[in-house]
């Protein structure tokens, strides 16, 4: 393979990202591969916006599928983003067309990539998407290439910077989830439509991306349990932090008896662990497997800079001919997903819950615990806010399942002791 002509479709915070650095680093490029990988043209919705970098020597193109078929790129570049519309048909034009294809686009690697793989590897082409899952982060290569030859049993990531950052902030500051967020989409760390973000959708895409190259299942988004981080309260926070722990939003993916878990949700991490130490915006995915025990890899999980590394060092593998199968494992090869259902996750849990003043109210509780074989570590009376109407407590459990958990909780709420609904946050352990 001689040079590899780019077709750019997309041009805003990565597509202008991807322009800088191929154009930047051309004679590295020839230094390290005798060829070089080159920009020849470009998509986007307006032509006249001025995007900082000069676009005069690339040909444009109006529409990104008559790019995605142009005989004058090899590979496509997919850097508009979305699940559906363009995005789905552009990739799917250039890679019936052979061109091969790299996109940093989680939304549609998690809900296409299967039928993508199938097209892509039909046609001998590449379809490369390290930026879609944590950013700048180099988490696919890692896994495809050097704990390939391990059995991995156990993934979480720390994948949503936006999610993060409110998290520490409220953490540090001891202040609520609202306040935070809005202070966050004020200074643009969030979006005016934060939903995506902390509701926890954007770490299951990367999640539903990650399960497959773990374990070589069909990917599988609409399985993954998911949980936001917008009941997360400061008083929690507080509470937890107290007991040595931080509360993070992990996207899991572990191997059990019953299946593979998929979920998303706010969990508790002990402040001795790596992952508890990632703070503010950055990323972190964490590995186990039989041989290696656990490793972490942590970074920046967005922006121009950090996003153009990944998407430029997939175009790079293609300009050294190395060209695999979309998910380490050929796709006529992945396994259907077998999910392990959440009612039969098992692991310790916190529990607040703001008891009414009443005699015999915490003997209530404990008994119902009891009943559903719920074994606590420590029942901790926090101190009311002097009116002496209603109590906080806050409980962890020994190991348990959700199963048990839930049915117990139901039965406290419908009890009467209660002034509000009981809130829960999974404990999760690391190796
Ligand atoms: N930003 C990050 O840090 C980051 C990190 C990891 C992954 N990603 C992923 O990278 C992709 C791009 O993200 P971004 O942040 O660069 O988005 P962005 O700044 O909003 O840019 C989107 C680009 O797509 C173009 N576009 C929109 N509709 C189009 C259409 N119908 N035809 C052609 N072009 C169209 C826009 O054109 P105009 O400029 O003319 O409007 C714009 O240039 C997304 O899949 C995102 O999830 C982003």
């Amino acid at each position: 393979m001689g040079n590899l002509r780019l077709g750019i479709a997309g041009l805003g915070t990565v597509g202008v990202g991807v322009v800088k650095l191929v154009e930047s680093r051309q004679e590295a490029f020839i230094n390290m591969f005798n060829k070089t990988a080159m920009i020849t043209a470009v998509n986007a919705r307006s032509k006249s916006r001025d995007r900082g970098v000069s676009l005069d020597k690339f040909e444009w193109f109006d529409d990104a599928r008559e790019l995605a078929k142009s005989s004058s790129i090899d590979v496509f570049v997919e850097l508009i983003g979305g699940d559906e519309g363009i995005a789905r048909e552009s990739v799917t034009i250039a890679l019936e067309n052979g061109k091969h294809v790299v996109t940093a686009n989680k939304a549609l690697i998690a809900k296409h990539g299967v039928e993508l793989a199938k097209i892509a590897e039909a046609n001998n082409v590449a379809l490369m998407f390290e930026a879609a899952v944590a950013g700048g982060i180099p988490i696919i290569r890692v896994m495809s290439q050097s704990v390939i030859a391990n059995e991995i049993t156990h993934i979480a990531g720390i994948m949503n910077g936006t999610c993060n950052y409110i998290l520490t902030t409220m953490a540090k500051e001891g202040r609520d989830f609202k306040d935070v967020l809005a202070e966050a989409q004020a200074k643009g760390y969030a979006e005016a439509d934060p939903t995506f973000d902390v509701g926890g959708i954007d770490t299951a895409h990367k999640l539903a991306i990650l399960t497959s190259l773990a374990f070589g299942t069909e990917v599988d988004f609409d399985s993954i349990y998911i949980e936001g981080i917008e009941e997360n309260t400061a008083e929690d926070i507080k509470n937890t932090d107290n007991l040595g722990f931080n509360i993070k939003l992990l996207g899991m993916a572990l191997k059990t008896p019953n299946g593979i878990e998929q979920r998303v949700h706010p969990a508790l991490v002990a402040k001795t662990s790596s992952i508890a130490a990632v703070d503010d915006v950055n990323n972190a995915v964490y590995i186990e497997s039989k041989m290696l025990d656990g490793i972490m890899l942590e970074g920046k999980g967005a922006g121009e800079g950090p996003t153009a590394s990944s998407v430029v060092g997939d175009i790079l593998q293609i300009l050294r001919g190395q060209i695999e199968p979309v998910f380490i494992t050929p796709v006529a090869k992945l396994k259907p997903y077998e999910k392990a259902r959440m009612n039969r996750h098992e692991g310790g849990y916190y529990i607040a819950l703001n008891v009414k003043n009443k005699v015999g109210a915490l003997a209530a509780i404990s008994e119902r615990m009891a009943e559903f074989d719920i074994s606590i570590d420590s029942l901790i009376q926090q101190k009311d806010d002097g009116d002496d109407v209603v109590i906080p407590v806050t409980i962890i459990t020994e190991e348990t399942s959700e199963s048990e958990i839930r049915a117990a909780l139901k039965k406290i709420d419908n009890d009467g002791f209660l002034a509000s609904h009981s809130r829960v946050i999974r404990i999760e352990k690391f190796a």
